[in-house]
């Protein structure tokens, strides 16, 4: 039996992944540890909630004590640290809790795993540290070419720049103490239990109760989408087989606008569910600071070298993903209110 340290689990992918490894494999069990921030649901796990293998722990990845308990009471052999603060528009607000969690935190949990995996003639070559990154560390492209992982990092929100710097104390406690470390940078994730914050559960939401749609800019901006389960696979992947010390990029060569996906989604929903959700819905607002114009993942390196590849296309994923949020309909409600109605009026005012 492996044990896994989980944290940031009761998140997006952070619930997708561990839903996905304890379907995949009976041989791992999972310390789930997540502070349950704004961002943090337990009802994204209720499909694992009566497994004993999936154990829960609320928990600060910035406690140093907390942190270590949980390696002291079980024996880690892989730590995968989603916990993060993820959203850019948040972070143009406030950025000082990024800067604590997404930094501080994980040099926090690479420190108390190097003490506990670090024995006198070095590393244990079982355990491993993954740390999961973002595309948005590379910066903005422009209408050509590709992300590849030896493109300069040049992250420009406050989010952005605290992911890379976490980047860069993972691959410091590689190249200083030969700790075992990985980093995945993916682009952007959809699928099941995404916060309604983010670009397609949002339009999801608003048109489900016909509120306006709103399009940052000239909605020209391009994003490279993955479903999440593919991420999932991807990590699982860069686990068992990523060279240590090696950074993979993750993605699947679907890059889309962002008016493209509003009029996705509305078509969708238009045909499916309510033929009177029109593209009048569209609202143009004004445009994110320094929004990064293109982000495009070269994910040739785990092609070639891990064999991973995406399975779920991007049509079939937006789908499954627009039917999941009708079907789920009350886990988006239950969400959509307090502090989501605050953080709503506050960055789109009066719609
Ligand atoms: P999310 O915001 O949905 O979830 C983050 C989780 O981390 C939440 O459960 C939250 O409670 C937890 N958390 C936050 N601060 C914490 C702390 N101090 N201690 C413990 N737990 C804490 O994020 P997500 O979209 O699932 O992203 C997960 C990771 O993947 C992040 O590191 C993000 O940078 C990265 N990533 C996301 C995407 C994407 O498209 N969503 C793409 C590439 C990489
Ligand atoms: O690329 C990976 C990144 O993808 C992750 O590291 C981040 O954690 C994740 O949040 C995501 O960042 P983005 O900023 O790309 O995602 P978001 O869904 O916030 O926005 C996607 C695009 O849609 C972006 O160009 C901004 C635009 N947008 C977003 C919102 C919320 C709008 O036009 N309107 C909106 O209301």
């Amino acid at each position: 039996m492996k044990t896994y340290l989980v944290t940031g689990g009761a998140g997006f992918i952070g619930s997708n992944f561990i839903i996905y490894i304890l379907k995949t494999y009976g041989d791992i069990q999972i310390i789930n540890a997540d502070m349950l921030t704004y961002a943090g649901n337990l009802e994204n796990l209720k499909e694992v909630e009566n497994n004993p293998k999936h154990i829960f722990a609320k928990v600060d990845i910035c406690d140093k004590e907390a942190i270590g308990k949980i390696f002291e009471k079980y024996a880690i052999d892989c730590v995968v640290n989603f916990a993060a603060e993820s959203h850019v528009d948040r972070s143009i607000y406030d950025p000082e809790v990024f800067v604590r969690t997404n930094v501080l935190g994980t040099q926090n949990l690479l420190n108390v795993a190097k003490k506990a995996w670090e024995k006198k003639n070095g590393f244990d070559r079982e355990k491993k540290f993954i740390q999961i990154s973002t595309d948005e560390v590379y910066g903005s492209l422009g209408d050509v070419g590709y992300f590849t992982e030896n493109t300069a990092l040049d992250p420009h929100s406050p989010y952005a720049a605290s992911k890379a710097a976490a980047d860069l104390i993972v691959k410091a406690y590689y190249d200083t103490y030969k700790m075992p470390v990985n980093i995945t940078r993916c682009s952007n994730n959809y699928g099941s239990y995404q916060f309604p914050e983010k670009l397609i559960p949002l339009i999801i939401n608003n048109c489900l109760n016909k509120k306006a749609l709103p399009v940052y800019g000239d909605g020209l901006n391009v994003r490279d989408w993955l479903y999440v389960e593919d991420h999932c696979r991807a990590i699982d992947r860069v686990i068992r087989k990523g060279s240590i010390g090696e950074v993979y990029n993750i993605g699947g060569h679907n890059e889309r606008t962002n008016i493209y996906i509003v009029k996705t989604v509305i078509k969708y929903i238009s045909e499916n569910l309510d033929n009177t959700i029109n593209e009048d819905l569209i609202k143009y607002v004004e445009d994110r600071k320094g929004h990064d114009r293109r982000y495009g993942i070269d994910p040739s390196k785990i092609k070639e070298e891990l064999g991973w590849k995406p399975t779920t296309s991007f049509e079939e994923g937006i789908k499954k993903t627009i039917h999941w949020y009708i079907k789920n309909k009350a886990w988006l409600d239950g969400i959509a209110s307090g502090e989501y109605t605050n953080y709503f009026e506050k960055m789109y005012g009066n719609l």
